[in-house]
């Protein structure tokens, strides 16, 4: 029986500004991604009837909108591949987080599929794939920490410090499109270099939607304030979820400790190559 197990890890956007907005609504963005030691974990097993079936520990999303079902549906037209598989998808990444849950989720369907079904398609041919399936799932493809260009498809490998991260999620869902139509989000900041970017260093990180992030949603911006008491703090992507960095594991975790109710957290280390690839030994 052929079947295996693989982490889809969560990222941070640990600069993101928004550079302008093209024709087509979509926005031209510069980022640092970075992954998280933290995330879902997806169980596949083959069948040879070629039907695709999750189940998940998540419950309100239709299976046929599920990024999942539509990588391996996409990885199906794509190939004429017959065979199917049965999918489980122990989710722990929060819906509307910023945390890039749902796309780690198909990349890693993606790879592990090119799998099982001996596809043989490249790293870059399932990005390629994975773009149409959502602007994040490119850099879970690729699987090393990136600067970011384009919707966030044009992709430099960068290595970039690797703190310890709290990630406070505010027990609300943030709706992606209506933060990117907001009228009064920053769309014009002046593009800069990634070398720039890099050499200013994390002190100088910032977020474009975090203002209009905190005006939309209320939780968010009473978790910011209470987190950057502790130490300087980021929304990641659109939120909800917010995070700060530590250089040692104890200090992240006391913070954890004193999270309040409603609110879930958790510590995770940074990582410049994903541990779907560490688990893979891709790169
Ligand atoms: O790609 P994804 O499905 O995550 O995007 C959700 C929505 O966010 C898009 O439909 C679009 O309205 C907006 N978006 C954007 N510019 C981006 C990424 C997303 O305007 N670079």
């Amino acid at each position: 029986m052929r079947k295996m197990t693989l982490p889809a890890p969560a990222k941070l956007n640990r600069l993101l500004h928004i550079t302008g907005r093209r024709e087509d609504g979509y926005h031209e963005l510069q980022t640092l991604f970075q992954f998280l030691d933290h995330g879902d974990t997806l169980h596949f097993r083959q069948r040879q009837d070629g039907s695709i079936n999750l189940t998940s520990t998540l419950t309100g999303i239709a299976n046929d909108d599920n990024l999942v079902v539509r990588a391996a549906r996409l990885l199906q037209s794509e190939t004429g591949c017959r065979l199917g598989v049965d999918i489980h998808l122990d989710k722990r990444l929060p819906l509307g987080g910023g945390l890039g849950g749902g796309s780690s989720d198909a990349a890693t369907t993606l790879i592990a599929l090119n799998r099982l079904w001996s596809l043989g398609l490249s790293l870059d041919r399932l990005a390629v794939l994975g773009l149409r399936l959502g602007a994040d799932v490119p850099v879970f493809v690729h699987g090393r920490a990136a600067w970011g260009e384009g919707i966030g498809e044009r992709l430099t490998p960068v290595d970039l410090d690797t703190p310890w991260f709290v990630v406070l999620h505010p027990g609300i869902e943030v709706a992606t499109p209506q933060v990117f139509g907001a009228p009064q989000l920053t769309r014009n900041t002046p593009p800069i270099s990634m070398t720039r970017a890099l050499q200013e260093g994390p002190g100088t990180w910032r977020n474009d939607c975090e203002a209009t992030v905190r005006r939309l949603y209320p939780a968010v911006d009473e978790a910011l304030e209470w987190l950057s008491a502790f130490a300087p703090s980021l929304l990641t992507g659109t939120g909800a979820c917010l995070f700060c960095s530590f250089k040692d594991e104890a200090d992240a975790r006391e913070i954890l400790a004193q999270t309040q109710d409603g609110w879930h957290a958790f510590v995770a280390r940074g990582c410049n190559v994903s541990p779907l690839h560490q688990a893979l030994g891709l790169l």
